[in-house]
């Protein structure tokens, strides 16, 4: 029996709709990815330039070979570990899959996502849901349903709530397309995770077809810097306007004292910077993170968070 929710939202999908729904990473804003009318409206409500390739999500990797084709073993191998899981694979596209998904690529990314309504919401589909992060071009990925509203808000037709979603930063990119694997956007599953997988080394690609691998992306609208604790006490000191994340209590009442650990801390940090940009502060100061294969992932989505302040 499926919860009037999801059945709601499978009508929804079926009809050309746009159902933003939960993923472990961040939440996505989806529509039927065999319906180029209904992707066009993705771009729509995002605000987001038509040529940039979406993630296709499938309810198992059964459906691998519908939107894939010359699919190399490597492929299977890591679908085989990490899927359902925070894992996105770039693929030689099959034929019929949609320039609008593939953004005009030879190329398409696909993952099978682990949350039990994501997964729900698939199965009962049957096909694969086009799905970009439900958030404004260029913005924070939401973490809630709560973020999604405030993002999106009437122009998607039905938000399906899980709660907050446990990994915070978006899947892991590996781009399988090519003579040597690459790592295009780094993620809860790392790179030693993934060569440990393939015994092999993986090269760094920055796709300019990738908006998430653009410097300016992942912003909130206040600037942000990353410092030292040192510099954030000293700009407390001299009572200046700053909103804090730290992992140290840090003597300010705009600042939020984040995890120490690396999975806690990405799983709030968009939450986090949120509630930071809403403080009306003129800058946003983080503390340096630490060295260490674990905050990869992080360190990437501040490093983006940073540079689009200098562009803002
Ligand atoms: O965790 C995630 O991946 C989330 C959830 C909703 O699944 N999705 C997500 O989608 O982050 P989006 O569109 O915000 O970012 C997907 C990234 C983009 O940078 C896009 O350019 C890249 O994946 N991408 C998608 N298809 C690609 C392709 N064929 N070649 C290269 N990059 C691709
Ligand atoms: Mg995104």
């Amino acid at each position: 029996m499926l919860s009037a929710d999801i059945q709601h939202a499978v009508e929804i999908l079926r009809s050309g709709g746009l159902v933003a729904f939960p993923t472990e990473t961040v939440y996505g804003l989806g529509a039927d990815a065999s319906n180029p009318a209904a992707i066009r409206r993705i771009f729509l409500a995002k605000g987001r330039p038509q040529n940039h390739p979406v993630i296709v999500h499938l309810p198992s990797a059964s459906h691998l070979f519908h939107w894939a084709r010359n699919v190399p073993e490597s492929a299977h191998r890591l679908a085989q570990e990490y899927w359902p899981g925070p894992l996105t694979l770039v693929l030689p596209r099959a034929p019929g899959v949609s320039d609008l998904i593939t953004g005009g690529q030879d190329t398409v990314g696909l993952r099978v996502p682990n949350h039990p309504v994501a997964l729900e919401l698939l199965r009962a589909f049957g096909s694969g849901i086009a799905a970009p992060s439900a958030n404004r071009f260029g913005r924070l990925s939401p973490t809630t349903a709560g973020h999604v509203r405030d993002e999106l808000g009437d122009s998607v037709d039905l938000i399906v709530d899980g709660g907050t979603c446990e990994v915070g930063i978006e899947s892991t990119i590996v781009d399988l397309s090519r003579d040597a694997p690459a790592l295009l956007r780094p993620g809860e599953i790392s790179r030693r995770d993934i060569e440990w997988t393939l015994m092999q080394s993986l090269t760094t690609q920055s796709s300019t077809r990738a908006p998430g691998s653009l410097p300016a992306h992942y912003a909130p609208r206040t600037p942000v810097r990353v410092v030292s604790f040192e510099e954030i006490a000293d700009a407390i000191a001299n009572q200046t306007n700053v909103a804090v994340l730290s992992m140290r209590a840090a003597a300010s009442q705009r600042s939020i004292q984040a995890a120490e650990d690396a999975r806690t801390y990405a799983r709030d940090l968009y939450a986090n910077l949120r509630a930071l940009d809403q403080m009306g502060c003129e800058i946003i100061l983080v503390e340096n993170i630490p060295e260490g294969e674990e905050w990869a992932a992080i360190r990437d989505r501040l490093t983006r968070a940073a540079a689009s302040s200098w562009h803002s």
